[in-house]
Order: structure tokens, then C-alpha cells, then sequence
């Protein structure tokens, strides 16, 4: 019988907690995944307990108060604090875990203490610092820029607003909204076991938005490039990327319709 041993640095141990909420009126724990590749150690929970008036509202709020004011160890990434940059997505629930933005997610949305863990299914960088070399690279392969054999006009190529709607989606919530989070992608469990070959909702949504564009004329040459047992057809709709896309965009659909002008134009 195939006998199957988890990597030695799998298993997270019980790290340290620190309590630095005397006096609190309203005081949270966080416990938050530690890790550091080059230690050699074991990844660990450290849990903080910390008074919720020296910060502000949302969990990236109560990471950066405790990075800045309590353990300046604790290693994440941010940058617009405010739902843009797509570089704080992590995993943070009180129970079962979601994938989401530490900047726009509330802290009063949960109930007790805390868990905030990387995304999942992603070599760590550091604590919360997911490695996206991957990601990136899949992002490059789909040439995520605008493709013509057309000479250029003399001041812009234009597109009706009908057009421009299937980019921006009408309540601004079409393909051309994502910020490359990755909160898709690390929820799918396609991708989870099949992220070498199959591109996962995040990037699909991408070559979507480049292949519905009116203005780009290699349509056929993007779609060659996905008719693949793999890159696109490790999507069995199960949802999920689109239920935890933090602004609300639907990758699910986006597949949807790759697949509908595959069999469209055969
Ligand atoms: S709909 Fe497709 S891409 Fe989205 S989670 Fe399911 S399998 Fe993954
Ligand atoms: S579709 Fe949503 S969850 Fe996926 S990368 Fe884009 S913004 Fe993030
Ligand atoms: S810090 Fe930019 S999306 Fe959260």
C-alpha cells in the first residue's frame, strides 16, 4: 500500500503568545501563520492579543499595528490599502477561512480570535508573503497586452460603449476590474492540484478580458492558445472563484465563455 509522509516542515507547531492588551475595552486575538523558509524551523502559530483601540478598523489594521508596535518580525505585503493593489490577499476567518483582502475586510465581520494564514496552496516567500513567481509567468504566457496587424489610427483605437461595457461590466464589475489577487486561483481546487498546466480562474479571467476586447485582432491565436486539455478545461465549475472574488467579479463566467467560443467556432 502507497504509504504518503507530509514534508517535515508541513506540520505547524504552537508558537508564541503575546498579550499586550491590558487595560482593553475591547481587546482581539490573531493568530497568525509564521514561517520562515531559510530557518530550517517549522512553521508555527503566534498569537497576539492585542487592544483593538490603537488600530483601525479592517485586519490589515490590526497586522501593521502589530508588525509596527508589537513584533516587527511579522512579515506581509501592502500597498494602496484600499482594495487596489491586490497585494494584501491572504486567508482570514474565525472558523473556516477565506480568501480575501486584509485592507477591506472588517474586523468586527468576525466573532473571537483570528486566523490570518497565507493563500493557500502557494510556496511561502516569509509568514504571509506568498511566492507569485508562478502566477506571474502563466500571466506572461497569455500576452496580456493588445495584439493588432492593423496600422495604428492617428490618435487611438476606439470601441462603441456597448463594447467597452463586456470590458468594464456594467456595474463595473467585468473583467477588466481585476486587480490580480489571486484569491480565485488559490480557492480552486483545479488549481490547487493542476497549477503547473491549468492557468486557474485568475488568469482565464485575463485572457478573457484580452479576447472579448473589440480592439484586438488575435482572437484566434489566444484561443489556439488555451484549446488544451489543461489550460482551460481543468474547470469543472465548481465556483468557488467566483464566491471568494473580493471585488466581486465572476472568473466562472469568464471561463464560461472561453469555452462557448471554443465550440462557437469549431
Ligand atoms: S469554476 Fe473553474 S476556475 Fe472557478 S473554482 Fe471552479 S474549477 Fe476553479
Ligand atoms: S478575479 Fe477577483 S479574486 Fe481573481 S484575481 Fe481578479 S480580483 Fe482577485
Ligand atoms: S493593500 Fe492593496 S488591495 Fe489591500
Amino acid at each position: 500500500m502507497a504509504e504518503f509522509t507530509l514534508p517535515k516542515n508541513s506540520k505547524i507547531q504552537k508558537g508564541k503568545f503575546i498579550d499586550v492588551s491590558e487595560g482593553a475595552k475591547t481587546a482581539r486575538s490573531f493568530k497568525i501563520y509564521r514561517y520562515d523558509p531559510e530557518s530550517g524551523e517549522n512553521p508555527r502559530w503566534d498569537t497576539y492579543k492585542i487592544d483593538l483601540s490603537k488600530c483601525g478598523p479592517m485586519v490589515l489594521d490590526a497586522l501593521l499595528y502589530i508588525k509596527n508596535s508589537v513584533d516587527s518580525t511579522l512579515t506581509l505585503r501592502r500597498s494602496c490599502r484600499e482594495g487596489i493593489c491586490g497585494s494584501c490577499a491572504m486567508n482570514i476567518g474565525d472558523g473556516r477561512g477565506t480568501n480575501t483582502l486584509a485592507c477591506t475586510k472588517a474586523i468586527n465581520d468576525f466573532k473571537g480570535e483570528i486566523t490570518v494564514s497565507p493563500l493557500p496552496h502557494m510556496p511561502v516567500v516569509k509568514d504571509l508573503v506568498p511566492d507569485l513567481n508562478h502566477v506571474y509567468a502563466q500571466y506572461t504566457a497569455i500576452e496580456p497586452w493588445l495584439k493588432t496587424d492593423t496600422p495604428a489610427p492617428n490618435r487611438e483605437r476606439l470601441q462603441t460603449e456597448e463594447d467597452a461595457t463586456i470590458l468594464n461590466g456594467a456595474d463595473g464589475n467585468g473583467p477588466a476590474a481585476c486587480i490580480l489577487c489571486f484569491c480565485c486561483s488559490t480557492s480552486c481546487p483545479s488549481y490547487w492540484w493542476n497549477a503547473d498546466r491549468f492557468l486557474g480562474p485568475a488568469i482565464l479571467l485575463q485572457a478573457y478580458r484580452w479576447i472579448a476586447d473589440s480592439r484586438d485582432e488575435a482572437t484566434g491565436e489566444r484561443l489556439d492558445q488555451l484549446e488544451d486539455p489543461f489550460r482551460l478545461y481543468r474547470c469543472h465549475t465548481i465556483m468557488n472563484c467566483t464566491n471568494t472574488c473580493p471585488k466581486g467579479l465572476n472568473p466562472a463566467k469568464a471561463i464560461a465563455e472561453i469555452k462557448k467560443l471554443m465550440v462557437a467556432r469549431r
